[in-house]
């Protein structure tokens, strides 16, 4: 039997909710310490399912950890193991593939899984392997595994990517931490989850310099030491709860946020009639007059984030006038539209947008999530939607989302966790 959710729609959310430590953020900083041997104390890590594996993954290596309380670890990876990985776990993640550029700094080799992860059609690691190859790095793949060694060890180089890639920057900063000389990645991503693991690693004695902007300077160092850091707040988690109390007409106040990386998400919400204050650390949404369509493009960071554009696209469907969302990202990241369709969404879909026409009425149905960001969009359509909602696969929900279900019903959702067999299916 797998869990499903039984959402009562209708009900606008009303109270507050603490953002948690970035997803997205958490995976290559919990990689890095890879690097690092002595012992680092984490704080804010989101309590998700990606999360855990990620640090099982680090325990079947060998590291030892402490879990300080459900957000906090003590973690020390001096006897970690390169030829312990276990593979199978690292093919269920896509930041896995950030043991290439942490093996190769460690150890100077490491074989891991073929990262899995959501599915978007193919994820290539063109970018990462490029970059890894210009620093000395030989990289094969063979029956699912990928192994990368550095025979003569990691030397310095200077490389654009050609595309901005996140995972490619994460890798190329994990090996030049502790490489020889001076590495410059140009056209880097800049998203805020690559200046945390660049803040982390500088806490550690790393010398990097430039993240957040497109070219980011590491100078090798010979060790990094131990250190306690806190991981940034989850701009995605804090737009996802923005689009959920726009779509349902409440009233949400967000706390332990950084509205800085939330510039591109504000913007297109006030467009669409939400009040937004702005404090220091705090954000107020409130909705309580018509939607409005606009017209989006995902793009990296600064840009409008891919990683929210499902979010919004139950308020398209809602809106006056509808809108466009157009993809440029990932190509393959409208799948989870049929299952709006389901709802009673209309969405045109053609090769890298999709339309809404706006003026749905969205209505309670069996749907399923397709993937983390996909199932986020489901949970908003069932949370605005005329009666209840059934929505299955969830575990791709709880990939990223700390304690949604308890966030969601203590502002005031209808919401519950089931068991049994779906009802509707
Ligand atoms: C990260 O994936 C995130 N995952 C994704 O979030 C996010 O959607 C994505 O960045 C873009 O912001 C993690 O941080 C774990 P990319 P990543 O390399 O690093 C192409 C979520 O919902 N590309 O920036 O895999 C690629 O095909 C997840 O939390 C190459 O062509 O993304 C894509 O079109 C989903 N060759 C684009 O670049 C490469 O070698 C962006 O990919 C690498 C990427």
């Amino acid at each position: 039997m797998t869990p499903y959710l039984l959402i009562r729609g209708g009900r606008p959310l009303r109270g507050e909710i603490r953002v948690d430590g970035m997803k997205n953020a958490a995976l290559p900083i919990l990689f890095a310490l890879i690097l690092v041997r002595d012992e680092v104390t984490l704080e804010d890590l989101p309590p998700v399912t990606d999360i855990e594996t990620t640090l099982q993954i680090l325990c079947k290596m060998g590291a030892e950890t402490k879990r300080l309380s459900p957000n906090a670890i003590r973690i020390q990876t001096k006897n970690v193991d390169p030829d312990a990985v276990p593979l199978s776990l690292t093919s269920t993640l896509r930041g896995s593939s950030y043991l290439l550029g942490a093996g190769l700094g460690r150890f100077g080799r490491i074989a891991t899984g073929i990262p899995g992860g959501c599915n978007f059609g193919t994820r290539p690691l063109d970018q990462h392997f490029r970059l890894l190859e210009s620093m000395g790095a030989t990289i094969e793949c063979e029956n699912g595994i990928l192994r990368t060694t550095a025979p003569r060890g990691l030397h310095s180089a200077t490389v654009r990517l050609d595309f901005p890639s996140v995972g490619a920057t994460v890798n190329g900063i994990l090996a030049a931490a502790l490489a020889e000389g001076t590495t410059v990645i140009a056209n880097a991503a800049r998203e805020p989850h690559i200046v945390d693991l660049a803040n982390f690693l500088n806490a550690c004695g790393a010398e990097i310099s430039g993240a957040g902007s497109p070219c980011v300077t590491i100078r090798g160092v010979s060790k990094l030491h131990g250190t306690r850091y806190r991981v940034v707040p989850d701009m995605i988690e804090a737009g996802t709860y923005l689009c959920a109390a726009c779509a349902t007409g409440g009233k949400l106040r967000l706390s332990n946020l950084c509205p800085d990386h939330l510039g591109a998400v504000v913007s297109p919400l006030r467009k669409m009639g939400a009040e937004i204050v702005v404090s220091e650390k705090h954000l107020t949404v409130e909705r309580s007059g018509n939607l409005y369509g606009t017209v989006l493009e995902t793009a990296p960071y600064p840009g409008f984030p891919t990683d929210l554009q499902p979010q919004f696209a139950p308020l398209l469907c809602l809106s006056r006038g509808g809108g466009r969302i157009y993809e440029r990202v990932w190509k393959s990241r409208f799948q989870y539209t049929a299952e709006l369709c389901r709802m009673g969404g209309t969405v045109l879909l053609a090769d890298d947008f999709a339309d809404f026409p706006g003026g749905d009425r969205l209505q309670g149905a069996c749907v399923r999530a397709t993937d983390l960001r996909g199932g986020a969009a489901l949970l908003i359509a069932g949370l605005c939607a005329e009666g209840e909602t059934e929505l299955g696969e969830i575990h791709h929900i709880e990939r990223g989302y700390p304690d949604f279900l308890k966030k969601l019903t203590d502002v005031g959702a209808d919401i519950s966790k089931k068991d049994e067999k779906l009802t509707k299916s």
